[in-house]
């Protein structure tokens, strides 16, 4: 084994039983930067390329990003670290660890149900999201082969729909892409998911940075900087603020157990809190440079527009470097590093679920991989059929639609709350401070503060707002009704909170 465990004595040594036996089984990262790197890769994804540019562009360019840097650093970071403590304590799939460090601290079973949640938001993202990665790696082909170049918006569009409406192509694409995948996990830790980090997220970082070179010279850099940087502040609706810290969940891929599998096999010596600082700032940066990149580009075209949702990557941009000098090079590592992102988010989707069928010892890590990628695979199918069925062609998905709303606002942000209050109210400080490594230091009680108060009830209130707005009448003051009720919903749960920490706090007094 090619390991070095030196400096797990550092852990309690329920942690380090735990650690030697699952070497055998998973396999351990060879070191902190594997780590961090496996991680990145979980996280940078089509999130990152395809989503916070769009999104920061629509919602207030600078004022948005600002928001979103201070949820990446008061909610996704706390939060992280949480996941990543709880995977490395229990040193399990997420499943197994979560019942490990519920056993430690005596509570009922039920908050299993977090690992088990995120073994299941696991599969479900991933059948849209390799349904997605599948257009991308069909966009290889077309880029390359020059079917893009000198086409017009109208011509892009009307591509995209016919494919589209492909149902063949897009099963092909999508098996392509849940192959691939499949490959990666079933290769298992070190072989495989450890090779991925260190090979793809170097090539991703340079392919990014030789795009932005690309966009400096032959895009509009001063006009796609605009786009994303300018303070728009009267963009800025509440309704922005809230997808900025969904977003952050989501692209630091909290809430569901992959950091918590990923933090499994961490080494016990790696720093938790500097490591997934870097990781947070990692992904932070490739969301902006992607964002640099890809604007300059659409905007070099005259008449094309930063358009809504999947028409930016999948229309626009083809039109863009079909028109441009060179174009089929670039457009065609575009799509690539499109694809790269995709691969190295996706095997994170499904490890969770693997790690746990391997620990039961039924069947080994291929089969194990197998069997969750054919569910993922089917999840995926339904996706494109619901497609057809409606026979929409301008692409109105109902699975699609319904899986990616189930997941990303519902499963994550509820599976990160639980996460954080599980970490920050239930488990001993003791092993906390020891874990963190961080016995006595001033930034351990901030971390702590954060996910005992400000993570839970930051999500509590994007709930709220996104089922208010979801199931109330539409009305031209709906986001900022719902805003407002959220704020008294979380406001009143927070005071019951606090007086009884207050109370409990006077009656320990008074007894002492
Ligand atoms: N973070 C990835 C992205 O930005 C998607 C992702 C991968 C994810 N694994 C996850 C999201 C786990 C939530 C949970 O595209």
């Amino acid at each position: 084994m090619p390991e070095k465990n030196g400096g797990y004595s550092k852990v309690a040594s329920s942690s380090s039983a735990q650690t030697s036996s699952l070497q055998k089984m998973h396999g351990v990262w060879s070191s902190r930067w594997t780590f961090i790197l496996a991680a990145t890769g979980s996280a940078v994804g089509l999130g990152n390329i395809w989503k916070f540019p769009y999104i920061a562009g629509e919602n207030g360019g600078g004022a948005f990003v600002l928001v979103y840097l201070v949820c990446i650093a008061m909610i996704g970071i706390p939060v992280m670290c949480a996941e990543v403590l709880i995977g490395r304590r229990g040193r399990m799939s997420p499943i197994n660890s979560m019942r490990f460090v519920t056993e430690e601290a005596g509570l009922h079973g039920a908050w299993t149900a977090i690992g088990w949640g995120g073994v299941v938001a696991g599969l479900m993202i991933m059948a849209f999201y390799s349904v997605v990665a599948g257009w991308a790696l069909h966009h290889v082909i077309e880029t390359a082969s020059g079917a893009f170049t000198g086409i017009d918006g109208a011509g892009a569009g009307a591509k995209f729909g016919e494919f589209l409406g492909n149902t063949k192509s897009l099963i092909a694409w999508h098996t392509v892409f849940s192959v691939i995948t499949f490959t990666v996990v079933a290769a298992g830790v070190t072989k495989g998911l450890s090779v991925v980090a260190r090979v793809l997220m170097p090539f991703l970082f340079v392919a990014l940075a030789v795009l932005l070179v690309y966009a400096i010279v032959k895009g509009d850099i001063a006009q796609g900087f605009a786009f994303l940087f300018d303070f728009k502040f009267d963009k800025l609706t509440g309704k922005g603020v809230l997808v900025a810290l969904g977003h952050a969940f989501f692209t630091l891929s909290l809430g569901m157990g992959a950091i918590m599998a990923y933090g499994a096999y961490m080494p016990a010596h790696a720093n938790v809190a500097g490591t997934v600082v870097t990781i947070g700032i990692l992904d932070t940066l490739v969301a902006l440079v992607a964002g640099l990149a890809i604007f300059p580009i659409v905007f070099a075209s005259p008449g094309l527009q930063p358009s809504a949702g999947p028409g930016l990557m999948f229309v626009s941009l083809p039109v863009a470097f079909g028109n441009m000098p060179l174009g089929i090079v670039f457009g065609t590592l575009f799509f690539v590093l499109v694809v790269v992102a995709a691969w190295s988010s996706a095997v994170s989707l499904i490890e969770p679920g693997v790690a746990w069928v391997t620990e039961k010892g039924k069947f080994n890590r291929t089969i194990a991989t197998g069997i969750l990628t054919f569910i993922a695979w089917l999840g995926g199918l339904l996706c494109i059929y619901s497609n057809n069925w409606s026979g929409d062609k301008e692409g109105h998905f109902f699975v699609f639609e319904g899986l990616d709303f189930l997941t990303a606002q519902l499963m994550l942000p509820l599976g990160g709350m639980f996460i954080a209050i599980f970490v920050g109210w239930f488990m001993n400080k003791k092993i906390l401070a020891s874990e963190m490594d961080a016995e006595g230091h001033p930034l351990f009680d901030i971390w702590l503060f954060l996910i005992r108060y400000v993570s839970p009830a930051l999500v509590a209130l994007v709930m709220v707002f996104t089922l208010y707005i979801t199931f109330a009448e539409p009305s031209d003051d709906l986001d900022f009704r719902a805003l407002m009720f959220g704020l008294k919903v979380v406001s009143g749960g927070l005071s019951i909170v606090i007086g009884l920490q207050l109370w409990k706090l006077r009656k320990a007094k008074a007894q002492a």
